[in-house]
């Protein structure tokens, strides 16, 4: 169904001043600190350039508290001025007196970028609209704002005061990046085929496991193979891997994964190799061979063939998460040859995630790829059939503020 919002050239922005969500959330290397990628970056600065007649507010979350990837936007701001090719003034404050001031002072033509949305303990919650209007974060920024673009397509799923309380205050619409997902989405669900294989990797575990049941339900998930750190869950949940998992509520995740792997066996692959970090380098173990406390950092070559078979005979492949910590090379194996099986197969695919859309960028195969979104939890979301709070405070300010005119994405 047409989604009902507003874009830019629906509001009157020029000369304005305008809040812009964006999610420029970016993995960041565990150890050096550096922003790995700027898929995400590149997006946003395609919204910013279309609003060069107004002064432009950005703001993004970063990580999440406690993470390694919980970071400030300073480098973020470097990075966009680059891409921008024009200054980014980065104002190291979310809604303080800085913050404000600087707001306050904004002209058209300039741009400036908040600090982690994050660092703010509001935005670290999840609320409905009403109360969402009601945070000190919407509440103290409003005064300082005429409109509010939306382009955070990749935390449409979260229900935060900066993505659902600003749509009933003032003028809201849709960015560049938000647009071309939902069109893009909607095209291809239009042609999208079974088998439908779905490849869930990477380390928000808690993310995917809520979603496959949608997924599963919305005929989007006939075959699930599991890796990275979803597929670990799964492995200890079949008392396959006794390693630990040290994550968060680790016991719920594997009573989920259980239930999952009781209900309906045959439609979950789980990896039969894995390979671990051994004196510096790369070592391949069957699963039952995983000693002591040795972490797998990638799905093995066994495991690949049978994965590259079952991507070979889909009719959409769609993967979420990493299949291994790519980032280090001699873990790559797993998530560069599932792309490549993805690349040269016949299906319809869809890529999901920063993370993967920087990994078919280094592979330089991104071009092979039906679809690829830098949303990652979102677009599970979306494909499991769920409604997204960012979409529906859309469809809201459409609404509100659309009058007759407004139009269809
Ligand atoms: C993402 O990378 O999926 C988004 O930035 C949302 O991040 P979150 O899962 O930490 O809310």
């Amino acid at each position: 169904m047409p989604i009902k919002m507003l874009t830019l050239e629906d509001l009157e922005l020029e000369g304005k001043r305008v809040f812009l969500r964006v999610d420029i959330n970016t993995p960041v290397h565990p150890e050096t600190g550096k922003l790995i990628e700027q898929a995400r970056l590149e997006e946003a600065a395609e919204t910013i350039r279309d609003l060069s007649g107004s002064g432009v507010v950005v703001a993004s979350h970063q990580g999440r508290v406690g993470r390694s990837d919980y970071t400030s936007l300073e480098a973020h701001s470097k990075a966009l001025a680059a891409i921008l090719g024009s200054p980014v003034k980065f104002v190291p404050d979310v809604f303080g007196p800085a913050a404000l001031g600087e707001m306050g002072s904004l002209k058209a033509g300039e741009v400036m970028l908040l600090d982690n949305l994050r660092f703010t303990a509001e935005e670290n919650m999840e609320y409905k609209p009403k109360e969402a209007e009601k945070t000190f974060l919407v509440s103290r920024m409003k005064e300082h704002i005429d409109a509010c673009v939306l382009d955070a397509f990749s935390t449409a799923h979260r229900s935060s005061p900066t993505i659902v309380g600003f749509a009933g205050l003032v003028p809201t619409c849709a960015g560049r990046t938000v647009g071309r997902e939902l069109r893009m989405l909607d095209r291809i669900v239009s042609v999208e085929k079974g088998p439908y294989v779905t490849v869930l990797g990477g380390a928000k575990v808690s993310d995917r496991l809520e979603a496959i049941d949608a997924l599963i339900a919305n005929n989007r998930a006939d075959k699930v193979l599991l890796c990275g750190l979803v597929g670990l869950v799964f492995l200890k949940a079949a008392e396959k891997f006794r390693g630990e998992l040290g994550i968060d509520g680790e016991q719920k995740h594997l009573l989920k994964a259980r239930q999952l792997l009781d209900d309906d066996p045959d439609r979950f692959a789980m990896p039969i190799d894995v390979a671990i970090k051994v004196d510096g380098g790369r070592k391949e173990v069957d699963v039952k061979d995983i000693l002591g406390q040795a972490q797998p950092m990638d799905i093995g070559a066994k495991t690949v063939e049978r994965y590259e078979r079952f991507i070979k005979g889909a009719g959409t492949v769609f993967m979420s998460g990493p299949p291994g910590a790519f980032e280090w090379e001699e873990f790559s194996y797993g998530t560069e040859h599932l792309l490549r099986a993805m690349a040269s197969s016949l299906a319809t695919t869809i890529i999901s995630g920063g993370h993967l859309s920087s990994a078919l960028r280094k592979y330089a195969i991104h071009d092979q790829i039906d679809h690829i979104s830098t949303a990652g939890g979102a677009l599970v979301q979306y494909l499991a059939g769920k409604r997204l709070p960012l979409i529906d405070a859309l469809e809201r300010a459409a609404e509100k503020w659309g009058g007759k005119e407004s139009g269809t994405l």
